[in-house]
């Protein structure tokens, strides 16, 4: 698995479908707005205040996070940097690539974390101590430059 830095994350713009009377639709299609076929789709919501989420990262999942509505932040963490993003509109998505650390928090009330995930559930995917995410940074991860 390529080693991925948080700078290889980033804000995805995704088409928006806009009629003055109707509102609007965004999309996201497989082998068109993102670089991998989506196989699950979940959803985070009625979080209360102050609570955070995520705490984990994952060997080989990429994922697109989306503010479907509402707001809160997504802290992305490499083991050597780390970069935040707020996200609020629903026309926006975060890309995660593999092997990132990832923290949600400051949610809003009503918000809801759309995220498209590449593959389906697997426990074993996760990692979720932060000390075993740092040694599979060293010891796991190939440079992504070779
Ligand atoms: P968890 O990954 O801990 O949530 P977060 O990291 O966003 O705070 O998941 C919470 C619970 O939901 C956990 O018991 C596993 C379960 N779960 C599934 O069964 N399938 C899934 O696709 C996801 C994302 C979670």
């Amino acid at each position: 698995m390529a080693k991925y830095n948080v700078y290889d994350c980033s804000m995805i713009e995704l088409s928006k479908h806009h009629s003055d009377r109707k509102g609007n639709i965004s999309v996201v299609q497989n082998g068109d707005t993102i670089p991998f076929n989506v196989k699950r789709v979940y959803y985070l919501y009625d979080v209360p205040g102050g609570e955070s989420r995520g705490a984990h990262a994952h060997r080989e999942l990429s994922q697109l996070i989306v503010a479907v509505s509402g707001s809160f932040r997504v802290t992305l963490d490499d083991g050597n940097v780390k970069r935040s993003f707020v996200l609020n509109r629903p026309y926006q998505a975060l890309y995660v690539k593999p092997g990132i650390w990832r923290d949600l928090d400051d949610f809003s009330s009503g918000a809801v974390c759309l995220v498209l995930a590449s593959d389906v559930y697997k426990v074993e995917d996760y990692i979720r101590d932060y000390q075993e995410f740092l040694a599979f940074r060293q010891v796991e991860m190939t440079d992504n430059t070779d």
